[in-house]
């Protein structure tokens, strides 16, 4: 191409962009390289999600365990709906987190991201010391000092995630995961809802709750506001391989294409700090046992790639 016609057609997607184009991972001219053009915060200095080294982790001893309440089973009908770009389950106020800091925040939806593209892509989008995991959960809550989500995501002070990394385990089913995975194919189209009968959050998370790491960040999509407590939890979820490739495998976007690798690319830590309550993580000192192997069993060998292609981007 000329300069000339380069320089055209990147004011064409230019002009796409502002009028309005759905923003994606991958494709078209809102991909996340370019959301910062519609959504200024995107391109901020306190971008989520990062890469958690743990050598650079900052032991809090004051730091206590999360207080949870309502995470435990909840009769009710839970709308979970398709958006074109994960599934989210709406989650009712009467579940909240309080902070060591004795900051309330309710809970508001959870949904997830993962990876599926290829059979040994990953698709966290938290990674610990480089390693990617499978699936990473996000539980959005927000400031019980504001009257509403739509209030507080506006606040410096407004938002808070929990955070689960998903490892695979190959032949054992995670049966806290039954009812909502079997719920994936009501849902096929974007824009479809279902509802779950009866939730049970706390088993849909980590066994061990206690311990996590603690930054200052963002929302992972667009908007990208820098309004987001984000807590990652140090223990991890594990579901069998087929259920991950359900979740991978499930769902179309707006544009009938699975909707797979939907993980943004770690952002710049720049001069924040990570936290954690906790001084080693028996797990996560050998972090490359989490990844997702090709074969049936995970070996502990350092001989299995060390990085999948998208952390690698960063
Ligand atoms: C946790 O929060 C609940 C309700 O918000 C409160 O009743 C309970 O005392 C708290 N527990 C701890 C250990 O702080
Ligand atoms: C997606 O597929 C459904 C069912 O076949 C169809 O009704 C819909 O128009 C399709 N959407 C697009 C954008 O192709």
């Amino acid at each position: 191409m000329t300069p000339l016609v380069t320089l055209l057609s990147l004011l064409v997607l230019g002009a796409q962009a502002q009028h309005g184009a759905e923003w994606t991972y991958s494709e078209g001219a809102l991909d996340e390289e370019h959301w910062p053009l519609e959504y200024p915060d995107c391109g901020g200095t306190r971008q989520s999600p990062i890469d958690l080294q743990i050598k650079k982790v900052r032991y809090n001893p004051s730091l206590r365990a999360l207080n949870l309440t309502g995470y435990r089973f909840q009769r009710g009908e839970f709308p979970m709906t398709n958006n074109g770009h994960t599934v989210q389950i709406s989650l009712p106020s009467t579940m909240h987190m309080t902070t060591s800091d004795g900051t309330q925040y309710l809970a508001r939806q959870m949904h997830f991201h993962w990876g599926g593209a290829s059979s040994e892509i990953s698709g966290s989008e938290h990674t610990v010391d480089g390693m990617r995991y499978v699936i990473e959960i996000h539980v959005v809550h927000y400031n019980s000092k504001y009257n509403s989500y739509e209030e507080a995501q506006k606040e410096p002070d407004g938002l808070a995630v929990l955070a689960a990394l998903v490892e695979v385990k190959d032949y054992a089913e995670n049966t806290y995961y039954s009812n909502f995975i079997s719920h994936l194919e009501d849902i096929r189209y974007a824009g479809q809802s279902t509802v779950l009968r009866g939730l049970d959050i706390q088993d849909m998370l980590p066994g061990d709750l206690r311990y996590y790491y603690s930054y200052l960040g963002s929302l992972t999509t667009p908007p990208c506001t820098e309004n987001v407590h984000w807590f990652v939890v140090a223990d991890t979820v594990k579901l069998s391989k087929t259920q991950i490739e359900k979740l991978e495998n499930s769902l179309l976007n707006h544009q009938n294409k699975t909707i797979q690798n939907d993980y943004r690319r770690t952002q710049p830590l720049n001069h924040r700090v990570v936290e954690a309550n906790f001084v080693s993580y028996p797990h996560q000192a050998k972090g490359y046992l989490h990844m997702r192997n090709q074969g049936s069993r995970v070996e502990p060998s350092l001989t299995c790639h060390p990085l999948d292609s998208g952390s690698l981007q960063a």
